[in-house]
């Protein structure tokens, strides 16, 4: 059977901790904070039941590396590394042979590199089926707002981070457009100059600018803070948030109902899974860098398979055609916590022909 660990944190905030100690609820959000900052690696929960369609099985661990993502860039970069090569420690004290990096923790430093050049197992960030998840979530949902994907104008923005090159150099074997959003001109500039596809290549520093003809936007910061201007948005435009922390605050899906907003990298995981521990998911839900994990667990495949900020685009397409074998599958879309109906989509459509 397949032995895998994943490290999690708190998304949002220290109070997120009460999900799993409810005692901590009553305490304010800053000694909390300072309290989390000493708190060690520990496991939080087994996971079960993950079953292939080739019948292969797999079970695992969360294993809890109590930061905040404002901790996770705030604090010096050697305490967060050494606090998150604890937790891949505890992983393998559990005795998982792959590990997977949750959020913030395959983003500080060299995204996994010295995570795993300091324990015994595997670690994978699960970026490579992240990628694929959320550049195929963001086409889905756009055909179902009745947009043309071969002639939509696409936006990425976070453009430069590991995840959003990769979706840019796909989308851009696909769409007419793509711009590139980011903080760093430079750095967009030279990745406009490498993107080979049909699209043209635009890049800029503006938000607001960039966002303003995207019939499509994946936005995939790994900014600590909401960072999509919701009143740059086009009307019928679909935004598909990957990042976690969100980029997209609840406030522009309640200003915007002309703008369909969909968590970007949920997955069905095959078997009857229970994670015996809620993370804000439906049930059998998991996160794109959980099931690329559980993914290499089922092949028992422990190579650290996605690590570092270079992504390619050959493992992303065998991620994504290993999560098919094992009967991994894109979950139904699903925005600020809620599932996203039908009538969802409907009413969105109507908004964006009224305005
Ligand atoms: N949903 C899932 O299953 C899943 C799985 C994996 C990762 N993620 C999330 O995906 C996000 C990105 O991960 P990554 O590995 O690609 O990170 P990354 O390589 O560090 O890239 C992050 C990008 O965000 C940009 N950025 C940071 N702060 C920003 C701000 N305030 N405004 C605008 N842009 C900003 C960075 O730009 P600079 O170059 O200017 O710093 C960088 O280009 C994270 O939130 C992570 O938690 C989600």
């Amino acid at each position: 059977m397949g032995e895998f660990a994943f490290i999690i944190h708190p998304v949002s905030g220290a109070k997120d901790v009460a999900r799993k100690y409810r005692a901590l609820r009553m305490l304010p959000e800053p000694v909390l904070e300072r309290l989390l900052k000493w708190i060690p690696p520990r496991p939080i929960s087994k996971i079960t039941g993950i079953t292939s369609n080739t019948g292969a099985e797999a079970h695992g661990w969360f294993v809890g590396c109590p930061l905040t993502p404002a901790q996770f860039m705030e604090l010096p970069q050697d305490f967060v590394l050494a606090k998150i090569i604890r937790a891949a420690r505890v992983a393998q004290g559990l005795g998982a042979k792959v590990v997977g990096l949750g959020a913030m923790t395959a983003v500080v430093g060299d995204a996994g590199v010295t995570i795993a050049d300091n324990v015994d197992i595997a670690v994978t960030t699960g970026n490579s089926y992240t990628v694929w998840t959320a550049v195929e979530g963001a086409r889905r949902a756009a055909e179902l707002m009745g947009t043309d994907v071969s002639q939509a104008r696409v936006a990425v923005m976070g453009a430069t981070g590991s995840i959003g090159q990769v979706c840019v150099r796909i989308m851009a074997e696909e769409v007419p457009l793509v711009t590139l959003i980011g903080r760093n001109e430079p750095r967009l500039a030279k990745l406009a100059a490498t993107v080979d596809g049909k699209a043209d290549i635009k890049y800029t520093t503006d938000p607001t600018a960039g966002l303003k003809e995207a019939d499509i936007v994946i936005t995939v910061t790994s900014a600590v803070d909401t960072v999509v201007p919701g009143e740059a948005l086009k009307p019928g435009a679909v935004v598909c948030d990957v990042a976690r922390p969100r980029d997209v605050s609840k406030k522009v899906a309640q200003e915007r109902p002309d703008v369909l907003v969909i968590e970007g990298g949920a997955v069905e995981v095959p078997g009857p899974v229970d994670f015996h521990f809620n993370f804000g998911f439906p049930p059998k839900t998991a996160y794109a860098c959980m099931a690329e994990t559980m993914i290499l667990a089922l092949e028992e495949r422990y190579e650290s398979y996605t690590l570092g900020r270079d992504l390619s685009l050959e493992r992303v397409r065998e991620i994504a055609a290993l999560a098919e074998k094992h009967g991994f599958k894109l979950a139904g879309f699903r925005s600020f916590e809620k599932q996203v109906t039908e009538e969802h989509i409907e009413g969105v459509k109507r908004a964006a022909a009224r305005r």
